[in-house]
């Protein structure tokens, strides 16, 4: 039989497995969404690049789970707030809204990822550091997803193709969305060792200036 704490480790890495996978599809998903509506080839292609990455990210995910914790099978405890998350950003791009879902998505949802993906970085190095190279890729990746999505969201402010009114009902919901995304993780993820705060704060400081700003107008 498995003794307890090992059973209890078991789960919470599935358990957060489950989470990341389902959110990194959410994003897959988005992001393919996103690159039929972009106007600019530019950034369109950069958004099909970044679909298949998420996909593999989920598929990443998914495998840790089986190789890390096989037999176990674990439930996502977000999935109410994903499915939120996810209802929030189709409305934007049913109406065509697509630097409203990058809010959304590449600046909120993935300040998120870092903070969660920097915090894991010494869980993983410490007891699997054979997928620490994996780690240091997927990292460089999303940071690469929030830098673009963060500079295209700065620019549609600046030219007014994302006014004032729709960035501060964007930055509102989706601050919040996200920060009850971060809840429903709290219990799983503090299976790490780290606390719920530690998160939230790395999330506020993953967001840019502006984003702040317009959340608290
Ligand atoms: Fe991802
Ligand atoms: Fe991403």
């Amino acid at each position: 039989m498995i003794p307890y704490v090992h059973r209890r480790t078991l789960e919470v890495v599935a358990r957060t497995a489950a989470v990341l996978e389902a959110g990194e599809l959410l994003a897959h998903r988005v992001a393919a969404r996103q690159a039929g509506i972009a106007c600019e080839p530019k950034a369109a292609r950069f958004l099909g690049v970044q679909a298949r990455q998420e996909a593999f990210h989920a598929r990443v995910f998914a495998s840790a789970a089986r190789l890390l914790a096989p037999k176990v099978t674990a439930a996502n405890p977000a999935e109410r707030a994903l499915a939120a998350l996810a209802s929030r950003l189709d409305s934007d791009l049913d109406a065509g809204e697509l630097w409203s879902s990058v809010v959304g998505l590449q600046v909120a949802l993935e300040a998120l990822g870092q903070a969660v993906l920097d915090e894991l970085e010494g869980v993983v190095a410490r007891h699997v550091p054979a997928l620490a190279p994996l780690h240091g890729l997927l990292a460089r990746q999303e940071a690469a997803h929030r830098a673009f999505g963060t500079r295209c969201a700065a620019r549609a402010i600046e030219c007014g193709e994302l006014t004032p009114a729709r960035l501060r009902g964007a930055t509102r919901d989706y601050d919040a969305l996200v920060g009850e995304l971060l809840m429903a993780c709290a219990e799983v993820l503090d299976g790490f060792g780290v606390p719920y705060e530690r998160y939230a704060e790395r999330f506020e400081a993953a967001l840019p200036r502006w984003f702040r700003v317009a959340a608290s107008a």
